[in-house]
C-alpha cells in the first residue's frame, strides 16, 4: 500500500515536469525557427532588395490600389442590391455598372504593374545573390569549397536559389496585397454588420490558422529533404558525367541508372509531401468557408427576420466573404511557402558565410620578387579532418635561379609542399619565404602573379586552345601563343587540329590525349612567364619522344627561373641542383644525383629500380 502511495506520488511529481521540459523545448524549438524566417527575411531586404526599395514601395502602393478595389466590390454589390434592385433608383443604375467598370479596369492595370515590378526585383535580385556564390566558390578557401561535390553546388545555383527568389516575391505579395485585401474586406464587413463580422472572424481565421501551422511543419521538412536530395540527384549526374568512360569500362552503366532512378524516386516522395501539404490547405480553407458561409446565413437571416439586415447588406456581405476566400488562402499558404525559402535560404547563406582563412592580411603588401629564392622553413601542414600531419617539419631552401626536384614515394607530401608555395592552404606551423617575405604577409595576387603551376592533371577550360594557352595573359597575342607553343613542342599536334588554335577542346579537354593537354598546360605555363615555376609532374603524362620534346622545351623554359620540380622519373631530374627525397612527410635525404648515389639510401635504391626495369 505504502510502495503504491509512493509510485503514485513519484508519478505525479515527475509527469508535470516532463511536460514541463517538452513544452519549453518545443517553444525553443518554434523560438528558433520563428528568428531564423525573420533573420532570413531580415537578411534578404538588407542585402538584397535594399538597392530596389523604391521599386518596391512602387509595388506596394499598387497593392494597396489592388486590395482598395477589391475591398470596393462587394459594396457596389451591396448598393446594387438595395439601391437598383429594390428602391430602382435611376442614377444608381448608372453608376454602380460604371463603377464597377472603373474598378475592374483600375484593379487590373495595377495587378499587371505589380506583377512585373515584383517579378524584376525577384529575377534580379536572385540574379545579384547568384552572382555573389558564383563569387565567392572562386574565391572561397579550396579546403572550405573542396568538401562538396560541383554538382551540389549547382544544385544550390539553380535550386536553391530560385526557391529563393519564390519565397521573396510571394511573402511580399501576400504580406502586402493580400494582407491588406484582407483588411479592407473584413473591415467592410464591420461596417455592414459587426455580429456577422464577428462571427466569420472568431470561427474562420483561428481554425484556418492552426490548420495552416500543422502543414507548414510537413512542407518545410519535405522541401529541406527534397532539396537535399536533388543536390545528390546533380552531383550523381556530374559524377556520372565525368566518369562516363570508367561507368562503362566497369559495366556499371545499369548500377548507375539504378542509383539514379532512386534518388529521383525519393526527390519524387518529398516533393510529393510537400504538394500534398500544400494541396491539403485549400480545401482545408474551403471546408471552413462552408462552415462561415453556413453560420451567416443562419445568423444573417436571423437578423434579416429581426429587421436588422437589408438584403443588399447580406449580399455585400456574402461577396466580401467569397472575395476573402483566395487573399486568406495566399496567406496561409505563406507560412509554408516562407518555410520552403527558410530551407533553401539555410543553404545558400551557409557557402555565403563560409569564413575563408587563406585571405590577404590587413597590411598585406605586394610580393616583391627579385631573385626568385624559396625557403620553406621547418614547415608542417595537416589537411583538415587527417589524423597524421602531410609535412612534418620540412626544411628546402631553393636558390635564386636553381632547379630543386622533390622525389618520393605516392602521399609522401610532394604536391602538399606545392599547395603551401600557392597558399592553397597555409602552413600549420613554420614558415615559407619568397626572396626573404613570408608568404603570409604577401597579397593572394602577388604571390599568384610570381608563380607558374602546372599541375598533376592538366586542366583545360571549355574554350579554344588558344583561350586556354593565354589563360591567366589575356593580353597575349597570337604570335606570342604560338611561340609558347612550340616552346611547349604542342605547336604540331595544334597545327593539325581542324581549326587549328581555334579548336574548342571541350569539357576537360576531352577531345585530347592526356599528352596533348599537358603540353597545352605547359604552354600555359610557358607564356604565364612568371619568376618562379612549380611543376606537379608535368611530364608524367607524356610517351619517352614527347617527353624528350617536352624535356627540352621544360629545360629552356627553367632557365633562370626558380623551379621546384616533381617528378616520379627520376631521369628527368638528375641535372636539377638539388634533390630532397620525401617519405612521411618529412625530407628523407638530399643532395645532387651524384651525392645521392653515392650515399646509397633512399634515392639510390629508387634509382636502380627505375633504371634496372627501364633497362630491361
Ligand atoms: N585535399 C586533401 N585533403 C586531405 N588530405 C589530403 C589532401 N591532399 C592530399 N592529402 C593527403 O596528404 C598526404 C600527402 O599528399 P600529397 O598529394 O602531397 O602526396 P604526393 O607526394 O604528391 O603523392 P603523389 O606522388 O601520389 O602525387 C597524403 O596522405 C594524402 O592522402
Ligand atoms: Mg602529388
Amino acid at each position: 500500500m505504502s510502495q503504491l502511495t509512493a509510485v503514485q506520488e513519484n508519478s505525479v511529481t515527475t509527469a508535470p515536469t516532463m511536460t514541463h521540459i517538452q513544452n519549453a523545448d518545443v517553444q525553443a524549438r518554434y523560438q528558433t525557427r520563428r528568428s531564423r524566417s525573420l533573420a532570413l527575411i531580415e537578411r534578404l531586404l538588407r542585402s538584397y532588395l535594399r538597392p530596389y526599395l523604391w521599386l518596391l514601395g512602387a509595388s506596394i502602393l499598387l497593392n494597396v490600389v489592388i486590395a482598395a478595389t477589391t475591398g470596393a466590390l462587394p459594396w457596389f454589390i451591396q448598393q446594387a442590391v438595395d439601391e437598383v434592385f429594390n428602391n430602382k433608383n435611376p442614377n444608381m443604375l448608372v453608376l454602380v455598372p460604371l463603377g464597377v467598370i472603373a474598378v475592374s479596369f483600375i484593379k487590373g492595370i495595377a495587378t499587371y504593374g505589380s506583377n512585373v515590378i515584383m517579378n524584376y526585383v525577384g529575377q534580379r535580385s536572385t540574379a545579384n545573390l547568384q552572382r555573389d556564390l558564383f563569387a565567392r566558390l572562386v574565391h572561397g578557401d579550396l579546403a572550405y569549397v573542396s568538401q562538396q561535390h560541383s554538382g551540389a553546388y549547382i544544385s544550390i545555383f539553380m535550386n536553391d536559389a530560385t526557391r529563393l527568389r519564390d519565397t521573396v516575391s510571394n511573402i511580399i505579395i501576400s504580406l502586402v496585397r493580400h494582407l491588406l485585401t484582407i483588411v479592407a474586406l473584413i473591415g467592410f464587413m464591420f461596417t455592414i454588420n459587426w455580429h456577422l463580422a464577428l462571427v466569420y472572424t472568431v470561427i474562420v481565421i483561428p481554425m484556418g490558422v492552426s490548420a495552416m501551422r500543422r502543414l507548414g511543419k510537413v512542407t518545410r521538412t519535405a522541401s529541406r529533404d527534397g532539396l537535399q536530395e536533388t543536390s545528390e540527384f546533380s552531383t550523381l549526374i556530374a559524377e556520372t558525367l565525368s566518369g562516363l568512360r570508367i561507368v562503362k569500362a566497369y559495366g556499371q552503366e545499369g548500377d548507375q541508372i539504378g542509383r539514379a532512378g532512386a534518388t529521383i524516386d525519393r526527390v519524387l516522395e518529398f516533393t510529393m509531401r510537400a504538394i500534398r501539404a500544400r494541396a491539403a490547405a485549400s480545401p482545408a480553407i474551403e471546408a471552413l468557408g462552408g462552415i462561415a458561409v453556413g453560420a451567416i446565413i443562419f445568423v444573417g437571416g436571423y437578423q434579416s427576420m429581426q429587421g436588422n439586415l437589408t438584403a443588399g447588406e447580406f449580399m455585400g456581405f456574402i461577396t466580401a466573404l467569397l472575395a476573402v476566400y483566395q487573399p486568406l488562402r495566399a496567406v496561409a499558404n505563406m507560412q509554408t511557402i516562407l518555410q520552403e525559402g527558410v530551407s533553401a535560404g539555410t543553404r545558400v547563406f551557409a557557402i555565403l558565410d563560409a569564413k575563408d582563412h587563406v585571405v590577404d592580411t590587413a597590411d598585406a603588401s605586394t610580393l616583391d620578387v627579385s631573385e626568385g629564392a624559396v625557403r620553406f622553413d621547418n614547415v608542417s601542414f595537416q589537411y583538415e579532418g587527417r589524423e597524421h600531419p602531410a609535412l612534418n617539419g620540412v626544411t628546402i631552401e631553393v636558390r635564386p635561379g636553381q632547379t630543386v626536384a622533390l622525389v618520393g614515394a605516392s602521399g609522401s607530401g610532394k604536391s602538399t609542399l606545392l599547395n603551401l608555395t600557392l597558399r592553397f592552404f597555409d602552413v600549420s606551423n613554420g614558415v615559407i619565404e619568397i626572396d626573404g617575405q613570408d608568404i603570409r604577409k604577401a597579397t593572394l595576387d602577388s604571390l599568384r602573379r610570381a608563380t607558374a603551376l602546372v599541375t598533376q592533371d592538366p586542366f583545360l577550360f571549355d574554350d579554344t586552345i588558344a583561350n586556354n594557352i593565354a589563360y591567366g595573359s589575356p593580353a597575349a597575342d597570337t604570335a606570342a601563343i604560338e611561340q609558347a607553343a612550340k616552346q611547349a613542342a604542342a605547336h604540331e599536334f595544334i597545327a593539325e587540329l581542324p581549326e587549328g588554335y581555334e579548336t574548342r577542346v571541350g569539357e576537360s579537354g576531352l577531345r585530347l590525349s592526356g599528352g596533348q593537354k599537358q603540353r597545352i598546360a605547359i604552354a600555359r605555363a610557358m607564356l604565364k612567364n612568371a619568376p618562379i615555376l612549380l611543376l606537379d609532374e608535368a611530364t608524367s603524362a607524356l610517351d619517352t619522344a614527347s617527353e624528350q620534346k617536352v624535356q627540352a622545351a621544360l629545360n629552356t623554359l627553367m632557365q633562370g627561373r626558380t623551379s621546384l620540380v616533381i617528378a616520379h622519373r627520376l631521369s628527368t631530374i638528375m641535372h636539377a641542383d638539388r634533390i630532397y627525397v620525401m617519405a612521411e612527410g618529412q625530407v628523407a635525404e638530399s643532395g645532387t644525383h651524384d651525392e645521392l648515389l653515392a650515399a646509397n639510401g633512399v634515392y639510390a635504391d629508387l634509382y636502380h629500380k627505375q633504371f634496372e626495369s627501364e633497362g630491361s
